[in-house]
């Protein structure tokens, strides 16, 4: 298995390329066995969620095949190995549409195996998904899937650990309330909303989730022929059509991963060039920040972060977008374990996702857990040590801690982080962090 040694102390300086994203190309590449012929992806990161999608729709009768990369590669900071360009294009093309399971040892890996559901069931009319099992940042209930799935007509059952839809004829379009306890639902939203687009009629999608990553998946389908509009508010329409054909399209930026690079830089009291980013995505982000005393600018679709020696204490809370993002709470964590007093930061989304907290208190933290809330009593500084990743962004978030820490921390179990962030220490090593993989027998 393999483990990340940073040693601390190192201000980042120089250019990083953002991926694009891996919340979008996931429900995106599920979106794919809507249609028929040939839909083309360009920005899809190399990940290991994104091999095991790939690998799902693959035993789904898709036939998936990725493009060598093109283009110069990217320079590296002084003297440091040039960064290859990214990656090719993704060809997705359904080949058989008999298969309709989506099998226990795929869906265990990966949640969001949950987004082949709508798509099998409004255009094979039958789906077999096994549930998805108990994930590390708390409870993570599909039932607002299966809720509105059944508003447009879909009949439901569990079996042996399996969801099991079926449609008689087609779904039919209707007016519903999506939102839950916790406020919308990302995956949800666009699980629903991919149905809907071959539905029977018109679909109003009520309380739906405005993240950046629906809109991006809205925007293919339109590509696609599908009839949407509302897509990043709370009410998205869907006029449903006979029929989808295969697209080209981009895959946004990585706004989570932006968001750590530019942590990355405020920790470290670096200086970053971040390429590739749109910061309309992270606007509650650059205002919490801002506060914090961290400078973003932006210039096209280039960001430069800087930070004075000094950070301000703050109090955060996650909300659905446009709020403040529940997967940068734990990277907004580390900075703060270093800020000029006491912050507090509130988990409205995931109220359980605080595994991060004992092994950043492990490094010399001071954060104090009470139900959803942390109280984070700022230090000067704080030490390496032997750390355990536990989930994909709290193991982003030790990454940060071991790079400004005294000394050298190990973080083990890195196959967490494999799964969200591309090449992550090619990344930061070609930016001056001193960061390797190691692996031990
Ligand atoms: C997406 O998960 C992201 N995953 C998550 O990122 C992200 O944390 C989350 O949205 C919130 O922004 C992907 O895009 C692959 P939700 P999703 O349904 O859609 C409750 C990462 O680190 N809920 O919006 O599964 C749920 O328990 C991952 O990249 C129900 O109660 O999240 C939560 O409290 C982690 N019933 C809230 O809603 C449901 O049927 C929001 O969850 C669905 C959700």
């Amino acid at each position: 298995m393999d483990s990340f040694l940073i040693r601390g102390g190192t201000r980042l300086k120089g250019k990083i390329e953002i991926s694009g994203s891996k919340n979008s190309a996931l429900p995106i590449l599920a979106a794919c066995l809507l249609a028929n012929g040939k839909t083309t992806l360009k920005g899809v990161p190399r990940l290991s969620d994104i091999d095991s999608m790939a690998k799902l729709i693959g035993e789904l009768g898709c036939h998936v095949f990725r493009h060598e990369p093109g283009g110069a590669p990217q320079p590296g900071a002084d003297g440091q190995p040039p960064m290859p360009a990214l990656n090719g294009p993704l060809d997705i093309e359904v080949t058989d549409e008999k298969q309709c399971e989506a099998r226990y040892d795929i869906v265990k890996t990966m949640r969001a195996s949950i987004c082949v559901l709508g798509p099998l069931l409004a255009k094979r009319g039958r789906a077999v998904v096994s549930i998805p099992g108990g994930c590390a940042i708390g409870d993570r209930p599909v039932d607002l899937h299966v809720r509105g799935l059944q508003k447009l007509g879909a009949e439901f059952r569990t079996e042996n650990g399996n969801i099991i839809g079926e449609v008689r004829g087609r779904l039919k379009g209707c007016r519903m309330y999506l939102g839950g306890a916790q406020g919308p639902t990302v995956l949800g939203t666009i699980n629903v909303m991919c149905a809907a687009a071959l539905a029977d009629g018109e679909t109003v999608l009520v309380g739906a989730a405005c993240e950046p990553e629906v809109v991006d998946c809205a925007e293919l389908l339109i590509k696609m022929g599908a009839n949407i509009k509302g897509h990043g508010t709370p009410e998205i329409r869907i006029e449903g059509v006979d029929q989808l054909v295969g697209a080209e399209h981009r895959i946004i930026p990585d706004r989570i991963e932006c968001g750590t690079f530019i942590i990355a830089a405020a920790i470290t009291n670096g200086e970053l060039e971040l390429k590739n980013c749109n910061l309309d995505h992270l606007i509650a982000v650059v205002d919490r920040l801002d506060e914090v005393g961290v400078k973003i600018e932006r210039q096209n679709g280039t960001i430069f972060v800087s930070s004075s020696r000094r950070l301000n204490p703050v109090e955060m809370t996650t909300q659905p977008f446009p709020g403040f993002p529940t997967d940068l709470q734990a990277q907004l964590m580390a900075l703060l374990c270093l800020g000029d007093g006491m912050s507090v930061v509130t988990e409205r989304i995931f109220p359980d996702r605080f595994l991060h907290v004992g092994e950043l208190n492990r490094m010399g933290a001071r954060v104090r857990k009470e139900g959803p809330t942390a109280i984070i009593q700022g230090v000067k500084e704080m030490q390496g040590a032997s750390v355990m990743a536990s989930d994909l962004r709290a193991s982003a978030a030790l990454v940060l801690a071991g790079m400004v820490a005294r000394g050298t921390t190990r973080i083990d179990r890195v196959y967490h982080i494999d799964r969200g962030y591309e090449k992550i220490e090619q990344k930061l090593a070609a930016v001056g962090a001193d960061i390797q993989r190691v692996n031990e027998k």
